[in-house]
């Protein structure tokens, strides 16, 4: 099985910012959406990992559906702080696979595949941290404990997790306890193998018991952090997944030089 991951593309409404970053960010988003298109193993889902949009403007999302339609391949999405549910909900809806009011929190599962996947949201309401309250948390412990065989990934915004690069260490939950509380659920689940994940906005893989939890740079490259050679500015990044049982994951990132 293989998974593309797509993350903060940040997608912008002109009138609402510069004009130079919406053309950009559309840009590197369409690039990563035709090199998917062209590689030799085509992939068997593409996930985003939210921040999708970036004023959450209902055009961003409808201008970020109509490029992703171009893959041809099923697209599951999570919502990010900058995101809105329900203008998700609303615009994603031909997909079928996000149910719930508009304001709950989204969660979904993917029974179909070779890993289950489950895209969960991770959104506090006020801030732009991480936070699971905890009927949404146990709500995943059940939708986990209702299918306990097959390896299973998660997909979610916020990394649980420090993000430690050496230059900084940032707790993207609300409290590094909240992060810790959601780890400590899920690791209680051995089919859990791996966490992908967004909003660092720069690359990060860490093991925590058997779990990996990585983090793809956003495809907004003038968002983009952590240390890059000048020759990658405007460079977008993406990253593939793919699944071996007697490895788990093994990750690559396309660089669209
Ligand atoms: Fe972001």
């Amino acid at each position: 099985m293989i998974i593309a991951q797509l993350t903060d593309t940040h997608i912008l409404e002109s009138k609402t910012e510069s004009q130079s970053a919406a053309e950009q960010r559309i840009s590197d988003l369409k690039r990563c959406i035709l090199d998917i298109k062209n590689l030799p193993a085509k992939p068997d889902v593409v996930i985003h990992t939210g921040d999708i949009a970036h004023t959450a403007d209902r055009k961003e999302y409808q201008v970020a559906l109509e490029l992703l339609k171009i893959l041809e391949t099923p697209v599951f999405v999570v919502p990010g702080n900058r995101d809105s549910r329900s203008n998700i909900r609303q615009v994603f809806s031909c997909s079928n696979y996000i149910t719930g009011n508009r304001s709950e929190p989204i969660i979904y599962a993917i029974n179909n595949f070779e890993v289950r996947l489950i895209g969960v949201d991770s959104i506090s309401p006020g801030s732009n941290k991480g936070y699971f309250c905890p009927e949404h948390l146990s709500t995943l412990d059940r939708l986990l404990s209702s299918f306990p065989e097959k390896p299973t990934a998660i997909f979610m915004h916020h990394p649980p997790i420090p993000i430690e690069t050496g230059e900084t260490n940032r707790v993207e939950f609300i409290t590094k306890e909240a992060g810790d509380e959601f780890v400590s659920m899920i690791l209680k689940h051995k089919q859990v193998i791996r966490v992908f994940c967004g909003h660092s906005h720069r690359a990060y893989l860490e093991k925590v018991g058997k779990i990996e939890f990585s983090t793809v740079p956003s495809i907004a490259s003038d968002l983009r952090l952590g240390k890059y050679p000048e020759r990658m500015e405007g460079v977008p990044v993406y990253q593939i997944h793919e699944f071996n049982p007697s490895s788990n994951f093994v990750s690559h990132t396309r660089l669209l030089v």
